[in-house]
């Protein structure tokens, strides 16, 4: 017997308001056909003045712990990737603490778009050390205030949104065939410190700064990269890219998504893809992604599910998971 982590519910939020690549071309020289034909994306949620990035974690939490049929009072440890807090500290995690009436600890944890794997895997280790019985793992940006809204080059990629996960301790065999977390492998490279980054922060320049971004370089790393860490945990599980059964990628660009799905020989129907609908909405991409898979039915208990996602840092990460 070994003591693994297991998904007991997921839940979704979305800022109300949407925005179009059309209503994009009225803000800065670009096009609907450019952004979708570069990037898949049509559209995007944005956050209202004053949702704040705890506003949006709360909802999807709140809704993570209805599915989970468990109260807010039984959780032991927030863990909340998120780029994007409501103030530079303390912790967003400890607001969603406060609201939903958890116990135990609450904390933050930075790294861009690969921040829910990274969360997931933080979580998974507490729980299997018994260092915590049940936790929620949150996916929160509002990306959008990070944007520079005269540049076309970063302004058209990025979304609002969270989805969260409950996970809980458990007893299992020891095998792939057990439900939950398999396995979690992270990796970062901080030499590429420079290809995405945002051009302020607390201890430089005092502000927030905007995002700048080298993109085809982030492109060249992305698929390489993840094909290597996808391959890492497959291999780690014994298990061939044959018996997954939904690939709940990042969601930064279809073209990356669907460049790894082809080295992976995955055929596209078992890509869950919001995209088009979210655009990259940074941390919460996956649980978001994964909260609709969910929902209308694709995932299944038993399906065997692999996430994977790369950002800034450069920072990425893959998790197998037993639904
Ligand atoms: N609308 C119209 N034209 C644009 C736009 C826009 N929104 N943005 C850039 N252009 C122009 C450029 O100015 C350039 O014009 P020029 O040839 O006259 O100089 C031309 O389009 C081509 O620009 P490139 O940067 O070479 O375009 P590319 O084909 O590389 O596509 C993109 C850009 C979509 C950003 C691509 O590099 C990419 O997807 N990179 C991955 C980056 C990414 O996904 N980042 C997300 C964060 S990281 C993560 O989550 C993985």
């Amino acid at each position: 017997m070994v003591m693994r982590s297991r998904v007991l519910g997921c839940g979704i939020f979305l800022p109300s308001n949407v925005v179009t690549n059309q209503d994009l071309e009225q803000r800065v020289d670009t096009s609907d056909e450019w952004i979708v034909q570069r990037t898949g994306i049509r559209s995007r949620h944005i956050a209202a003045e004053g949702e704040k990035t705890s506003d949006l974690a709360i909802a999807a939490a709140t809704r993570a712990l209805e599915h989970a049929g468990v109260p807010g009072s039984s959780i032991d440890c927030i863990i909340l990737a998120t780029t994007t807090p409501d103030n530079t500290f303390p912790a967003t995690a400890t607001k969603v603490q406060a609201a939903l009436g958890a116990a135990g600890f609450a904390m933050d944890i930075q790294a861009v778009c690969a921040g829910f794997v990274y969360a997931m895997s933080v979580a998974d280790n507490f729980l299997r050390n018994g260092q915590a019985r049940r936790a929620l793992v949150i996916g929160a940006e509002t990306f959008s205030r990070l944007l520079d809204w005269n540049d076309r080059t970063t302004c058209v990629l990025f979304g609002d949104g969270a989805g969260a996960i409950v996970m809980e301790a458990y007893e299992a065999k020891g095998d792939s065939s057990d439900r939950g977390v398999l396995s979690t492998h992270l990796h970062s490279d901080g030499n590429q410190y420079d290809l995405l980054y945002v051009d302020g922060g607390a201890s430089s320049t005092g502000t927030i700064g905007h995002v700048r971004m080298h993109g085809q370089e982030i492109f060249r790393h992305a698929v390489s990269k993840l094909s290597a860490v996808v391959e890492e945990a497959l291999a780690a599980n014994g298990l061939e890219s044959t018996d997954i059964d939904w690939m709940v990628p990042h969601q930064a660009n279809r073209r990356i998504i669907d460049g790894l799905a082809r080295k992976m020989k995955l055929s596209p129907e078992k890509v869950v893809l919001t995209v088009d609908r979210h655009g990259n909405t940074s941390a919460a991409s996956i649980p978001l992604a994964l909260g609709e898979a969910v929902a209308d039915g694709r995932i299944k208990r038993g399906d065997l599910i692999l996430m994977e996602a790369i950002g800034g840092g450069l920072t990425w990460g893959s998790a197998l998971v037993r639904w």
